[in-house]
């Protein structure tokens, strides 16, 4: 594997972060994580949506310009993605004047192909989506079916896209090709979406529409949010119809656009049609993941229950993000709907992170420092009995990821966790010390501790901060990549002191945790 160039929606900034969009955001950067233990060449892109009328209409609301209404949400989203430790490689923003440059030859280019037309239409606009909305898709009182608003009647003259034209060849690559649509059960919504699809309209007239980049040679239109939107995984790179950059030469086809499930028909559909369109390749995979509800019901302003993800970090005083990752990242199968809750979470990363993983690196490594001042002998190294199920969980954890089934993946992490702590109740070294066996003794607690630098390396991509204070107390090195793992990690000599022992994970109702919640 060369490279992986991963991307994420792109989110409106109409309003500021939840945590629907964190779900996301956290998803892809453990994915952009796990394949920087594969791969030296990982391309993580994300960033923010800024035109159409949705944003126009806040602005207005607001009394401010729809690019200050824009500079102050992305900046938003920035903030919230350093909270979360999500570490892209690049933060686009449609408002990008590279970015609204290539959309315009883009469009230009499909129209001087002729697949865009221009052609007189009415339909039925939803702001929520910003799309038009096909009668048969309405709720039985007319609404959107997602936002359950009455769409506006639109009579106007468009720019459309010949989506008609490239129907047969997505619905034989759809088929072609069965991990092109993650998780698999997805692809038959939408090839039953593409037998009755039509060209889309592909501009708005500026008189309704003013927040949108210009039609070149046309100051009636301006171009409409999907096709600007889309673009941006490729304008990232440095596309051009003429001039395809060294990047978009290198990284083009995206491995993976991560997404949420509301948006795969943009995805799956409008995008492969705009590439091939572009004579360009499709992507290799697009991920679905599925929605985040509170307390199990959906997030939405009129009900009061949109959480921020900082806001979790704060009242729980988290120094850093690695429970809240952890715990949104594996609050849902692959592709399937997960829920956040204040008393699950403290339960869950108390349980996984505090009292499994923390604790047994804590109690073993004491038991060292114990019995031994903290020093490796050559004869406590040898056979490792838990060797073979922490190396099959290193193939496995990356057979998951290929299939992007990330909550599953950390139920494995968590499954050798539990074995290494079955492992130590059973042999008891406590036990053996007591017996003066110091050999079998030192043994149980190195074979433990060689499996510990394998569970900090799979932790990594969920808990960064975590894992580095982990590798720091059994001087293993992070940056080993997953196939360079072995069961002999920890190095014969000296590890470590009493004083240099810390709790990787405080409980989040423990006393210290209290205390330092009082602190500040
Ligand atoms: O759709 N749970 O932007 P957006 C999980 N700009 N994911 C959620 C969610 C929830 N409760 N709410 C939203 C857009 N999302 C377009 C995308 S891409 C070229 C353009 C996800 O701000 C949603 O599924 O409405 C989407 O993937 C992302 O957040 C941005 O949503
Ligand atoms: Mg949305």
């Amino acid at each position: 594997m060369e490279k992986f160039y991963l991307t994420t929606a792109i989110d409106y900034v109409n309003g500021a972060p939840h945590i629907g969009h964190a779900y996301e955001k956290i998803l892809t950067d453990i994915i952009a994580r796990h394949y920087t233990q594969r791969c030296d060449d990982v391309y993580f892109l994300t960033g923010t949506d800024e035109h159409g009328i949705k944003i126009q209409k806040t602005a207005a609301e607001k009394g401010i310009t729809p690019k200050e209404l824009c500079d102050e949400n992305a900046q938003k989203f920035k903030n919230a993605w350093k909270a979360l430790d999500v570490d892209y490689t690049k933060f686009i923003r449609t408002t990008d004047q590279d970015h609204e440059k290539i959309v315009q030859h883009i469009f230009d280019k499909l129209l001087k192909k002729g697949d865009i037309y221009k052609h007189s239409y009415e339909g039925l606009y939803c702001t929520g989506c910003e799309c038009f909305l096909n009668p048969k898709d309405l709720t039985e009182d007319g609404l959107c079916p997602d936002h359950l608003k009455k769409p506006e009647v639109v009579k106007e003259e468009n720019y459309f896209f010949k989506l008609t034209k490239y129907k047969d060849a997505i619905i034989k690559h759809i088929k072609e090709h069965p991990d092109f649509i993650v998780p698999e059960f997805r692809a038959n919504e939408v090839l039953n979406q593409l037998e009755d699809i039509q060209d889309i309209s592909v501009s708005r007239a500026k008189s309704n529409v003013k927040w949108g980049i210009d039609v070149l040679g046309d100051d009636e239109q301006s171009i409409y949010v999907w096709i600007d939107a889309l673009s941006n995984y490729i304008t990232a790179l440095g596309y051009d119809t003429e001039n395809p950059s060294e990047d978009f030469k290198k990284y083009w086809p995206a491995d993976v656009h991560v997404i949420g499930k509301d948006i795969l028909k943009f995805h799956s559909i409008y995008w492969p049609a705009f590439l091939l369109a572009l004579d360009l390749p499709l992507p290799k995979h697009i991920f679905a993941h599925g929605w985040i509800t509170i307390d199990e019901s959906k997030m939405s302003k009129s009900l009061g229950n949109v959480i921020s993800p900082t806001s979790v970090l704060e009242s729980f005083n988290l120094e850093h993000p690695d429970a809240f990752r952890y715990y949104m990242a594996t609050s849902a199968p692959c592709g399937r709907d997960g829920n956040y809750s204040d008393d699950d979470f403290k339960e869950k990363v108390n349980a996984h992170l505090a009292n499994s993983m923390g604790n047994l690196l804590n109690r073993t490594l004491s038991m060292l420092v114990k019995y031994f001042d903290g020093e490796v002998k050559a004869e406590f190294k040898g056979e490792n009995p838990l060797a073979k199920k922490a190396l099959g969980t290193v193939q496995i954890v990356k057979n998951h990821f290929d299939n992007f089934e990330i909550a599953e993946a950390g139920l494995e992490i968590t499954s050798l966790v539990d074995a290494a702590n079955k492992y130590v109740q059973d042999t008891a070294p406590w036990t053996l010390a007591k017996e003066e066996k110091m050999t079998e003794c030192g043994q149980v607690l190195v074979n433990v501790l060689d499996i510990m630098c394998i569970i900090a390396s799979l932790i990594y991509p969920y808990c960064p901060n975590i894992a580095s204070d982990m590798a720091k107390q059994l001087s293993f090195d992070l940056k080993t990549k997953l196939d360079d793992l072995t069961a002999d990690n920890i190095k014969c000599g000296k590890l470590i002191s009493k004083e240099d022992i810390k709790p990787v994970f405080l409980r989040l109702d423990s006393e210290l945790a209290d205390k330092s919640a009082k602190k500040s």
